[in-house]
Formats: structure tokens, C-alpha cells, sequence
């Protein structure tokens, strides 16, 4: 058996060398779950996430182990974006935290006709990876529903005061609540919320627009929740139909730059 010492030197620098004899196919790439885990579809992993992952890899022809990182600490990376073996970036596209599943890759998404690591993967090598999702980090995702256009400094930003009528749902499409329950729209102030989510989901909107934030839970109401509202770790749904800005503070370069200067705001 052979382990390399970093994990990462194989996964991330050979993938320098496959990628120019990558072909457009990817076809035979195979993926069986193991131990499967439940979540909702904005839970599974995306291009663009981050994951932490524990694996073995072995050749499939013969099962040698080339590559473990079981029992040590979980490997970190971005999904999609070309930093793993096509393969991997393919292969975990879909799946939940906590999900174990066996990845068979074809060559031609592992490392191709030059093989890696010195002859360890040798030329066209079909790889079996079982991959265990540890943990997975999501960015805030912003979907237009109604799409409005304004000039850009028409467009809500931090220090706004602002109104809006939203519905507030679980990943799950449990309701958590709503503006609309008391009919009454809320006026916050972005960068004021006091939740990351909030704040970062209410930028750039024109008034008139709808639109649907997605808030990872780190970017929502974290480990805590809300009791009896929000469980640990929840996905935050908001949609948000942006009602107003109710006032805004003008900087003095903003008053330069939109030629209101001295006409207050
Ligand atoms: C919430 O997530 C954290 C970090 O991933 C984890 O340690 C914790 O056990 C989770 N809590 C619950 C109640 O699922
Ligand atoms: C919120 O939900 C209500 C009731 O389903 C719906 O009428 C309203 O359009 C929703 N608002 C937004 C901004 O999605």
C-alpha cells in the first residue's frame, strides 16, 4: 500500500497535467451510494461549495490503495471550479453531508495517459474512490423572480433603511415566518440586521423587485436556531419584495458623484 504524505499534492497538482488531455465526455464516471443521507435540494453540493471530505482511493484494476486520509483530518475544497480531478468535481455534485458513496472514475476524468505520482497511478487508470461528505459550506445565492431595472445607485446598499415584504421558509418549505401575517412589511436597515443573511441578501435590489435568498445556515440563525421557529442548522429561504427605500444616507463622494451635492438627498 502507498500513501502519499499530503493528499493534496495528488488530488490538486495532477490535475495540472490532465487537464489539457481531458476530453468532452464524461461518460463512465459511476457513483453508488453507500450510506446515504438526507437533505433538501439547496442542501446538496454545488459547484461553488465548499466541502471537507475523508476518502480512499484505490486502483480499481487491482484495489491498491494509493491515497487515504481516514482517521486524519478531512480534506477542504471548492467543488466545480477545477481545483480536483474532473472526476471528484463531477462525481460530488448532488450529493448531502453525510452521505458516504463509492466514485468510480474512467481515466480520461483521473489522470489519463500519463498516470501520477511517479508511476503509483499508472497510465489510463480507472480510480474507485468511497468519499465521505464531512462537512459542506455554502455561499448566500440570490434568484430574481421579478426582475426591475434601475441605475445602479438606484440599488438598495448598506446603510438603506428599508422596506419589505417577505416570506421567510425552511429548505424544507415550512414556513418560519412572514411579513405577511401582520400585514405589516418590515423596515430594517441593511447592514443593521444583525444577520449576515439579512444584511447581504437585501443588497442591490431595485424597488419593485422580487427575489429569493437563499442563507446557508453560518450565514443565518447558525447552531442555535430559533427555538421552535428555526431548528439547528436550517436553511434560511427568504423571499423578499423590496417595497421601498424608506431613506438613505448620502455620503458626501455620493453627492460628488451623483450631482446632488448640496441638495441633500
Ligand atoms: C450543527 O452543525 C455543527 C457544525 O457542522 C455540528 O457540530 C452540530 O452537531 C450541528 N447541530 C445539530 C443539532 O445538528
Ligand atoms: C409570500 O407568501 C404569500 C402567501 O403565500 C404570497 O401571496 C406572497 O406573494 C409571498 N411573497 C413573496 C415576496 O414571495
Amino acid at each position: 500500500m502507498i500513501f502519499f504524505k499530503t493528499s493534496l499534492s495528488l488530488l490538486f497538482v495532477a490535475f495540472a497535467i490532465t487537464s489539457a488531455q481531458r476530453r468532452n465526455n464524461n461518460g463512465g464516471l459511476r457513483k453508488t451510494v453507500i450510506k446515504s443521507a438526507r437533505c433538501e435540494d439547496v442542501e446538496k453540493i454545488e459547484a461553488g461549495d465548499t466541502v471537507s471530505v475523508f476518502y480512499t482511493g484505490k486502483l480499481l484494476a487491482d484495489g491498491t490503495v494509493f491515497d487515504s486520509n481516514e482517521g486524519k483530518s478531512p480534506l477542504e475544497f471548492e467543488v466545480g471550479v477545477g481545483k480536483v480531478i474532473p472526476g471528484w468535481d463531477q462525481g460530488l455534485l448532488g450529493s448531502c453531508p453525510g452521505e458516504t458513496f463509492r466514485l468510480v472514475i474512467p481515466s480520461d476524468l483521473a489522470y489519463g495517459e500519463q498516470g501520477a505520482g511517479g508511476g503509483v497511478i499508472p497510465p489510463n487508470a480507472e480510480l474507485d474512490f468511497t468519499v465521505t461528505v464531512e462537512g459542506l459550506k455554502k455561499e448566500l445565492k440570490i434568484e430574481v423572480l421579478k426582475k426591475v431595472d434601475c441605475d445602479s445607485e438606484k440599488r438598495t446598499r448598506e446603510k438603506d433603511k428599508i422596506s419589505v415584504h417577505y416570506n421567510a421558509t425552511l429548505a424544507n418549505g415550512q414556513k418560519a415566518f412572514s411579513s405577511y401575517d401582520s400585514n405589516t412589511p418590515l423596515e430594517m436597515t441593511i447592514g443593521k440586521a444583525g444577520i449576515k443573511g439579512w444584511d447581504e441578501g437585501t443588497k442591490g435590489a431595485c424597488v419593485g423587485e422580487v427575489r429569493r435568498v437563499v442563507v446557508p445556515p453560518s450565514l443565518a440563525y447558525g447552531e442555535k436556531g430559533i427555538e421552535g421557529v428555526i431548528p439547528p442548522n436550517a436553511t434560511l429561504i427568504l423571499e423578499m419584495e423590496f417595497l421601498k427605500i424608506e431613506d438613505r444616507v448620502l455620503s458626501f463622494l455620493d453627492r460628488i458623484s451623483s450631482g446632488n451635492f448640496g441638495r441633500g438627498k
